[in-house]
């Protein structure tokens, strides 16, 4: 960070505003999130602008979901007065550097960054891509570079991203001569992706197979019920399989008790373990999770006012580093800076 009197790393992450954060969210990228605020200097992105780029159908829904990802990151633990939560649509600087990055980056370049391809086949796209969606990977360039961010912690699926940011990173400093903006690593969680309750590869509100964060007991305990096992594994004496099971991939992710986990898995494998025994296990580690997060969620929804006033406090304090930021590449870049907030660089 160029602020000397704080020498932390900086982390930079964000969501795209639309829906509320579940387990997968939780296991990839909130649990280090909450972890790092100590040890790091951390900016949480609420990314209505990217959500625009797949949702302008629909801006109510992006609208309505910056509060309920507000109260999903004070839910979880992140912590206002070490964390800056932070809006992406007030902070024009981040559009303006998108706009330079464009420069920095080919079609070709965005059409074969895999996570895009992906999202335009998911999407059901075709050729009809709005031009905005393409462009997406060059915001998120902006949004990592902006805050000087070096450590992105971030689902498996956004490693791509982090790497086509560095792309461009390389090209501005090239361009400017000198390391003006820092490389960023992706944080990617050991566990790896959490499947949905079926089994699919990605857990995801549009698939139907995700367990959000204010899920009730109730809701929880049916998502468990219904969860994938090992097709395979009739009698409780039969033995099972642990791998793709999504039980136990969810116990690996979310119960601290390794040992406990070993001896079931052994168990499950030998045969004579029910599914219905390890399924109680991780409801009761679930509910034990998710019991706090949705009772802290539940008072601050009652205050919404006071939730939005911590993104407006958190954008005000980030349109000033994000700024900053813009007129120290305009000048790195040769470029003219009609009215420097930070003063001649
Ligand atoms: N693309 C991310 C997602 O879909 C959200 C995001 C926006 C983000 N800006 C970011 C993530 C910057 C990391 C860094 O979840």
């Amino acid at each position: 960070m160029p602020c000397p009197s704080d020498p932390r790393p900086v982390i930079l992450t964000g969501d795209r505003p639309t829906g509320p954060l579940h387990l997968g969210h939780y296991a990839g990228s909130l649990k280090s999130r909450v972890a790092l605020q100590d040890s790091h200097r951390q900016f949480l992105l609420l990314a209505d602008t990217q959500a625009l780029t797949d949702n302008a159908d629909d801006p109510g829904k992006v609208r309505r979901n910056i509060l309920e990802v507000a109260l999903d990151y004070l839910a979880v633990g992140i912590d206002p007065g070490r964390t800056t939560i932070c809006l992406q649509s007030g902070l024009p600087a981040l559009a303006d550097l998108t706009l330079l990055y464009l420069n920095f980056v080919t079609v070709a370049r965005l059409e074969r960054n895999p996570t895009i391809k992906d999202e335009i086949q998911a999407r059901g796209f075709g050729r009809d891509i709005p031009a905005g969606f393409l462009c997406y990977p060059a915001a998120q360039a902006a949004d990592i570079t902006a805050f000087r961010a070096t450590v992105v912690p971030v689902g498996d699926d956004q490693a791509p991203l982090i790497e086509q940011t560095n792309e461009i990173v390389r090209r501005v400093n090239r361009q400017a001569g000198r390391e003006i903006l820092p490389i960023a690593t992706a944080l990617i969680p050991e566990i790896g992706r959490l499947p949905g309750i079926d089994g699919k590869a990605k857990m995801s509100k549009s698939l139907g197979n995700a367990v959000p964060l204010s899920a009730t007991p109730d809701e929880i305990a049916e998502a468990v019920r219904r969860m994938y096992t090992d097709p395979n594994h009739l009698r409780a004496s039969d033995p099972g399989r642990v791998e793709g099971n999504v039980v136990f991939t969810y116990l690996d992710a979310f119960d601290d008790d390794r040992e406990a986990v070993a001896e079931l898995k052994a168990r499950y494998r030998r045969g004579g373990l029910g599914d219905a025994t390890v399924k109680s296990r991780l409801n009761d580690v679930l509910q034990a999770l998710l019991a706090p997060i949705r009772e802290r969620r539940a008072a601050l929804a009652g205050d919404p006012e006071r939730v939005l006033e911590v993104v407006r406090d958190g954008t005000r304090a980030a349109r000033s580093v994000t700024q900053a930021t813009l007129d120290e590449v305009r000048s790195a870049l040769g470029l003219f800076v009609l009215d420097p907030v930070s003063g001649p660089t």
